[in-house]
């Protein structure tokens, strides 16, 4: 049995388990990789993720009482509140007032409601039961995964049409206004849009996504995640801060986002700003480049040539986002070093994985380099394992 199909046995099981009868259907969504584009998407700009194999479950079952009630293995203290109640446990200004994890789905429910301009009392009460296999704060964005598979679980229920993007927005409101983590859209839009064997290569100012095809397992190619097990977390610190230097320096160029600078505008953002708002803005306008060019490498060389695009975009983080940490800085490093195509941390940084392309016959040689050079540093091991682009959120039974 595949992983993901005893994960989706884990969903049923918990539902059963909490109600006493079988759910009406189970839906499920990814995570992401990013392959490259970090820290763009909230800039207006470019970013090229994909979808992982990992999927977070949920069964769903309807109740007459015009209750919402949430259960998940990783907490199977059940979260249960009056769809009327949404609103106000959602204020527009302070902390949400529901315990941790359930403001994911829970917002989902809120926000979808919202999109779809349905009252909490024209739609039936539900029980979700959620089951991930998705790595929790590994960044491979394991709270899209839940906002994906909810909104697709509710939007069939609620008999709401909305296409992927809204639902993407959907899920983005919820992370952004009921957890609390100032994100961008890079990961929903890759949950809900995911596909076989092939990246999106999205415009976060337009919304406009192109499937890409990557063609690794036809080039020999694998792509290794490492997750380093150094937990980071976007709804506090770091990220927050980053996302403030990024619109002072948009300010600063008198444009509405890091969008509309280019490379050729940067001598004149030095001579403008700070240093360090100089530096952030240097990422963000080089990264959104490295989009347009690997997505061009891509198509017209094929994957082999994006190696050098992926370490540059890691040096552009380490260095002038200053987003990585000393693993992920091993990793990459031991990672080319042992004969990777290219590496690069993935995701929000201050922890989380790194990705490495790799040649099938290196993969192991890459791992143990990898695994060697963490363990000479004194760091906990890390965790490693191939990925493959996979579909989007979906019903599965
Ligand atoms: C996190 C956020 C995304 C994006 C990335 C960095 O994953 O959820 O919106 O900003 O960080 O690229």
């Amino acid at each position: 049995m595949t992983e993901t199909a005893s994960t989706r046995d884990a969903a049923r099981d918990l539902f059963a388990t909490l109600t006493g009868h079988e759910p009406i259907g189970t839906w499920s969504a990814p995570g992401r990789v990013n392959l490259i584009g970090e820290h763009t998407d909230y800039n207006d700009g470019f970013v090229f993720p994909f979808a992982t194999p990992h999927r977070t479950h949920v069964a769903l079952g309807t109740r007459t009482d015009g209750r919402i009630r949430v259960v998940s293995t990783f907490d199977p203290v059940p979260v249960e509140v009056p769809l009327t109640d949404l609103d106000a446990l959602f204020p527009s200004e302070g902390a949400p007032r529901v315990p941790e994890w359930s403001a994911y789905p829970l917002g989902v429910a809120w926000a979808l409601l919202h999109a779809a301009g349905l009252s909490a009392d024209a739609v039936t009460g539900v029980d979700l039961a959620f089951a991930s296999d998705v790595p929790v704060g590994a960044g491979l964005s394991s709270s899209a995964a839940i906002e994906g598979a909810a909104a697709t679980a509710l939007a069939d229920t609620w008999g709401v049409s909305a296409d992927r993007v809204t639902l993407a927005q959907v899920g983005r409101r919820a992370e952004n206004e009921a957890v609390g983590a100032p994100t961008g859209i890079m990961d929903q839009m890759a949950s809900m849009l995911g596909q076989t064997d092939a990246a999106i290569f999205l415009d976060c100012r337009t919304l406009e996504a192109q499937v890409v095809d990557l063609g690794f397992a036809a080039a020999g190619l694998e792509l290794l995640v490492i997750d380093t097990h150094v937990k980071h977390a976007h709804a506090t610190g770091g990220y927050g801060e980053r996302r403030a230097s990024c619109e002072k320096g948009a300010e600063i160029m008198d444009v509405p986002s890091l969008r509309d600078v280019s490379v050729a505008d940067l001598d004149r953002a030095q001579e403008l700003m700070d240093d360090v708002t100089f530096r952030r803005v240097r990422h963000v306008v080089t990264e959104n480049q490295r989009v347009l060019d690997t997505v061009e490498a891509l198509r017209a060389e094929g994957p082999r040539a994006i190696g050098a695009l992926l370490d540059a975009s890691h040096v552009s983080m380490r260095d002038d986002f200053e987003i990585s940490v000393p693993e992920l800085d091993t990793a990459v490093e031991a990672a080319v070093a042992a004969g990777a195509v290219g590496a690069r941390m993935t995701g929000g940084g201050f922890g989380g994985s790194a990705i490495a392309l790799v040649a099938h016959d290196r993969v192991a040689a890459v791992s143990d380099a990898v695994t060697r050079a963490f363990a000479d540093a004194g760091f906990a091991a890390p965790h490693l394992f191939t990925v493959t682009p996979s579909a989007g959120a979906g019903r599965d039974a």
